[in-house]
């Protein structure tokens, strides 16, 4: 089905159609998208399961009720719906390949019909696990699809299942940004065991990561949407966001290390695959001249970005506030 709602008669007021529906508002990137798009003037509607209660905010919708994804969207009337629910971690989508099925596949299948339906214009969020690393850097139209975890195959099922339906994928990397509490963010939980343990840890040297920062995400969505918004016809299929700076895990310990003033001399580097747990892309770098030629702003240097986030949930965590 063609999505044409910002352009029609009845929608031809710009401020009218800035209605959004995020899933996955109680994640590390959906609460960023909520605040972001509220910032900016719109109307935004976030939803949520198992921490729907901590926000009032937040409206509480499970993902799999189907007949209550449709109820929702035919209620909040959104002209754009952001898709952020997931199960987002590769090892736990390794041990549970139906339950990431119900809701990586399932769920997004159901969301983009239910988007079509109510000619809502769904942005899906995917990552860049949908590529092996072999051969980077990967632009938003490469064919080199390749996916090396049961994750990255289910998110790659929603590609599909979204740009059947004219919806928008937008492929992210590794996130970081402000968390509730540490085992949100696997950064965090690496700088938590810095400042925690001198002990000899062998890190993994072999993958490379772009960490984001979930606000610049957010911000490259709301250009997105707003783009949408004034030229329909021309902002539709693929689109990569991401930092460009790579780190392993090894080098990120290193550099939060350095950031802090915490010893590094007892960590030790592991150049070799990961042993356990799901198999990681080794170098998925995405290029990202779609947004950037729609003027989406660029990711903050890491470093800068980091340091921010750690300061932040320390003074938090200091203070009793998280
Ligand atoms: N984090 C990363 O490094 C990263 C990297 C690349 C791509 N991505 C993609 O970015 C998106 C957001 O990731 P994130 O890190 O923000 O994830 P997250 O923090 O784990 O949040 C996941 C969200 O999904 C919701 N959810 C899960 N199952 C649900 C269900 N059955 N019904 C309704 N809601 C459900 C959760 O709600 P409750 O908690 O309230 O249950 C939560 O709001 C995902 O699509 C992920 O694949 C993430």
């Amino acid at each position: 089905m063609q999505i044409q709602r910002a352009n029609s008669p009845l929608h031809n007021n710009l401020d009218m159609d800035k209605v959004v529906l995020i899933t996955g508002a109680s994640g590390l990137l959906g609460r960023a998208i909520l605040r972001i798009f509220e910032e900016a003037g719109w109307q935004a509607f976030g939803l949520a399961f198992s921490r729907a209660s901590r926000n009032s905010k937040l409206i509480r919708v499970e993902l799999r009720d189907f007949a209550a994804v449709n109820d929702v969207v035919s209620e909040k009337k959104p002209s754009i719906i952001v898709h952020c629910a997931a199960e987002k971690n590769p090892d736990a989508a390794e041990k549970q390949h139906d339950a990431t099925d119900e809701i990586n596949v399932k769920a997004t299948e159901n969301l983009a019909n239910v988007a079509a339906a109510n000619k809502a214009l769904l942005i899906y969020i995917s990552t860049d696990s949908v590529f092996d690393g072999f051969h980077p850097p990967y632009e938003e139209n490469s064919s080199d699809v390749n996916p090396v975890n049961y994750y990255g195959k289910t998110k790659l099922s929603g590609e599909h299942v979204t740009l059947s339906h004219n919806g928008i994928v937008l492929r992210i990397p590794f996130l970081y940004g402000p968390v509730d509490e540490v085992s949100e963010s696997s950064m965090l939980t690496l700088f938590r065991q810095l400042e925690e343990s001198n002990k000899r840890v062998v890190l993994l040297d072999y993958d490379l990561r772009y960490p984001t920062h979930v606000d610049d995400v957010a911000r490259a969505v709301l250009t997105l949407a707003e783009s949408f918004l004034r030229n329909n016809s021309s902002v539709k299929g693929a689109y990569h966001y991401a930092g460009q700076e790579g780190y392993t895990k090894y080098q990120m310990a290193v550099l939060l290390s350095k950031l802090f003033q915490l010893p590094h001399g007892h960590l030790v580097a592991d150049p070799n695959p990961p042993s356990s747990g799901a198999n990681r892309s080794q170098d998925p770098r995405l290029l990202c001249s779609r947004l950037a030629s729609l003027r989406a702003p660029e990711p903050r240097p890491f470093g800068d970005g980091v340091k921010q986030v750690i300061q932040d949930f320390k003074l938090k965590t200091d203070t009793g506030s998280g």
